[in-house]
């Protein structure tokens, strides 16, 4: 064989076997990927939360809503789920004193949490003073959003009673007080499709009465 002949099929040998090693790359490449997503996506931990005021052991998928996690893992249906995205409130719950979306926040992430939901605020014939006063109100028509804004009314008293100014407050010195003003801003990431606003708002200004 010519030194030219032997120079094509060295090339050619090179060509083939770069080939083969670019597939072979690029296959275990494909396999490391693939089970990369596979171990995300079945993986789990193991949370504890306190729901209620009662001790909640769960193994949840980490991708797993606060609001799911309530929902479809321990029952509590009395959170609803709206939108899902954070724009309308249905989903609200009490977290450590505080009102969030649960559904824009992770199980995982409230391990150890103190969570409150509309059914530990009360229940039938032992109504929170809140849950009381929507009742008495007609604060709601459906009921959808209903859950929602209460726990979110709760939380508004004592934020307010925190002196925690909202963007009507008109000082931010002076103890901030219960208006209507006050109470509509604070309220305006509870979304109620049936328009029970009105109601709402006297059922929280006699909440707000009955605590004082
Ligand atoms: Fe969470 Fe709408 S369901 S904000
Ligand atoms: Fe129907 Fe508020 S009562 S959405």
């Amino acid at each position: 064989m010519s030194p030219q002949n032997q120079l094509e099929i060295s090339r050619r040998d090179l060509l083939i076997s770069s080939a083969a090693t670019v597939a072979i790359t690029g296959a275990a490449s494909g396999v490391a990927a693939a089970q990369t997503a596979d171990r995300s996506m079945t993986h789990s931990s193991m949370i504890s939360l306190k729901v209620n005021g009662e001790s909640r052991d769960l193994d949840v998928d980490n991708r797993t809503t606060l609001l799911d996690a309530l929902r479809e893992h321990l029952n509590l249906t009395g959170t609803k789920k709206g939108c899902d995205h954070g724009q309308c409130g249905a989903c609200t719950v009490i977290v450590d004193g505080r009102r969030i979306n649960s559904c824009l926040t992770l199980a995982v992430m409230h391990d150890g949490d103190d969570v409150t939901t509309i059914e530990g605020l009360g229940r039938p014939g032992n109504l929170h003073p809140m849950q009381a006063a929507f009742v008495k109100h007609d604060g709601f028509q459906c009921g959808y959003c209903t859950p929602g804004q209460i726990c979110s009314s709760v939380a508004v008293l004592e934020e307010i009673k925190a002196n925690i100014p909202s963007h009507v407050t008109g000082s931010l010195t002076e103890q901030a007080t219960i208006s209507e003003t006050e109470i509509r801003e604070r309220m305006s990431g509870n979304i109620c499709r049936c328009g029970a606003y009105s109601n709402i708002v006297a059922a929280i200004i006699e909440a707000a009465g009955t605590r004082a």
